[in-house]
């Protein structure tokens, strides 16, 4: 007898400010996988997804939400809760990647280099005198500064300081998309980004993509507009340089716990060395996105590759580890 074909609800949409892109990577994930010829459908995060979960009885999730509706851990403590098997990493460790000031700390305690930073939230901001404290801040880290929201995903509120005049608007930037900015040194180098998946449960390291956007930011246009961002696969840096990057990628991913598939996004500096960025526990999966192109360049197809994945989080419920 063959075993019955898996059906896979391909999760996509939200209502984080990156739903356009969600939606972008759930079409493109749920095609490979019905290649593959598994039963793939797609649904939003709405009113009616406890409905679709417990009436069509998945037998696995493929959550691509991005931004803190997928990425924050919430979504992975429903799926759990309610015992369906889906791919991605475990609640408490996308909560742990999900805020960048914290990702960065346990990086640093675990040595891997990562800029220099400061966290600061609204209220904070507010209450103590933007203007000598951001005067310090500028000293102690050193122009230019990029500002960015802890929480936040593909470069939106993110923004490029080279004097300090600019400081304040770009704080403001960050906080239109949530209460605590990073302010953290600007590396000047080579942006790349490293993409994991497992397979056998062992995280493997694609090779490095080199991102050449037309700006100085990676931005929101840069990312989702075909044609404005150059990328190198593998990327122009050392073989030394490589290796550092994946070791530091293997090691945010298996120390933070993550699962099944991430991406590490690191600058290197002009001395060679990777700094760690931040993780993503969804990254992009569109016709322009990191992860799909790192894939292409390992000649591994992303279908398969899902397909590995689903494989590997049904038989996890199956031994009772969901
Ligand atoms: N410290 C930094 N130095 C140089 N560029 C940075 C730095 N931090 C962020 N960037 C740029 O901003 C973009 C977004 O930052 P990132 O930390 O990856 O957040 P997210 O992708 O979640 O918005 C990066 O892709 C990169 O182009
Ligand atoms: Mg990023």
């Amino acid at each position: 007898m063959t075993d019955p074909i898996p059906t896979v609800l391909v999760l996509c949409g939200g209502l984080s400010p990156e739903r356009d892109v969600s939606i972008r990577s759930g079409r493109r994930v749920a095609e490979a996988l019905r290649i593959q010829g598994l039963a793939v459908t797609t649904a939003d995060v709405d009113s009616h997804l406890l409905a679709t979960l417990t009436d069509a009885r998945p037998d696995c999730v493929v959550p691509l939400l991005h931004g803190a509706a997928g990425e924050d851990g919430a979504l992975a403590d429903v799926l759990a809760s309610f015992r369906i098997p889906f791919v991605g990493s475990p609640a408490d460790a996308a909560r742990f990647s999900f805020d960048k000031s914290i990702g960065k700390a346990a990086a640093r305690s675990w040595g891997v280099p990562t800029p220099p930073a400061v966290a600061l939230p609204h209220s904070m901001f507010r209450e103590l005198g933007a203007k000598t404290l951001l005067d310090r801040l500028v000293a102690e880290l050193g122009l230019p500064l990029v500002v960015k929201p802890t929480r936040g995903g593909s470069a939106l509120g993110a923004s490029i300081v080279t004097e300090p005049e600019q400081l304040p608007a770009a704080m403001v930037g960050a906080f239109a998309y949530g209460d605590v900015a990073l302010i953290e040194h600007c590396v000047a180098g080579t942006e790349i980004a490293i993409s994991i998946y497992e397979s056998g449960g062992e995280p493997i390291a694609l090779p490095a993509v080199e991102i050449v956007p037309d700006g100085v930011l990676y931005d929101y246009d840069a990312r989702y507009t075909a044609g404005l961002t150059e990328f190198f696969c593998p990327a122009r840096i050392t073989t030394e340089t490589a290796a550092a990057a994946a070791d530091i990628a293997l090691t945010v991913h298996r120390r933070m716990g993550l699962r099944d598939y991430s991406r590490v996004d690191l600058m290197v500096d002009g001395a060679g060395q990777p700094q760690f960025l931040e993780v993503d526990v969804a990254p992009g999966m569109t016709e322009t996105s990191l992860f799909p192109l790192a894939l292409d360049a390992a000649a591994k197809d992303l279908g398969t590759v899902f397909a590995g994945l689903v494989r590997a989080a049904i038989d996890r419920q199956l031994a009772d580890r969901i």
